[in-house]
């Protein structure tokens, strides 16, 4: 049993998601049941406004992140966008170092064919003060309604399953390596408390 401590989060802040249910079934089937999920819609975060002061579900969230070693972060295309929810954790976090230096996998959701845009727009912001390191894998898991419901219920529920295999099994492996200098990168950049713009 690997000890990297493993934070999904569902960042879907609707009801009855999909991205809750596959969230589910990474712990469960990929992660044999050892990650802690973090629900942006069951336990969801005020919008940052930079006066708000953080509620016990900011601080309880914060908490899961601090103490994770490897992250995963399940986002569904909302009208080609990540949601909101996503970039208003990214802001509580801001230049804290809950995340820093951690390895993230991105896993897009599509009832469709969608689920690209949320990987390129997430890689490509969230990182400068955070600090959070996106693994090379990412995940698009498209026509989710029909994926992971019965055994071989969804055409390329095989591939899926054993790239999705891969792919945490990388996270995992990014963790583990990471893990034992976490704290000399952190200390290090102490100077340069954000990223350069
Ligand atoms: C507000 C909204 C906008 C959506 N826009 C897109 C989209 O741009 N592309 C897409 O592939 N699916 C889109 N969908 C459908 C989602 O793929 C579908 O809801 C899927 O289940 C997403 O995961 P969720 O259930 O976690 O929200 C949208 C859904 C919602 C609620």
């Amino acid at each position: 049993m690997s000890d990297i401590r493993t934070a999904i989060v569902s960042t879907a802040h609707r009801p009855d998601s999909q991205s809750l249910r596959v969230s589910q079934v990474l712990k469960d089937e990929f992660l044999q049941g050892n990650a802690d999920i973090i629900d942006l819609y069951a336990d969801a975060l005020p919008m940052w406004d930079g006066v708000t002061a953080a509620t016990d579900n900011v601080s309880k969230t914060l908490q899961t992140i601090d103490q994770a070693d490897a992250l995963i972060f399940v986002i569904p295309e909302w009208h080609g966008m990540a949601p909101a929810g996503l970039k208003n954790l990214l802001l509580w976090c801001g230049a804290q170092q809950q995340m820093a230096h951690k390895p993230v996998l991105l896993v897009g959701i599509s009832a469709a064919v969608g689920g690209a845009f949320v990987i390129a727009e997430v890689r490509s912001s969230g990182y400068k003060n955070t600090r959070l390191v996106f693994t090379p894998e990412h995940l698009i898991l498209r026509g989710v309604g029909d994926l992971w419901k019965e055994e071989g219920s969804a055409s390329g529920e095989e591939y899926l399953s054993k790239r999705t295999r891969f792919a945490v099994e990388q996270l995992l492996d990014y963790a583990t390596a990471l893990k034992p200098i976490r704290s000399k990168l952190v200390a290090a950049q102490a100077e340069f408390g954000n990223g350069m713009s």
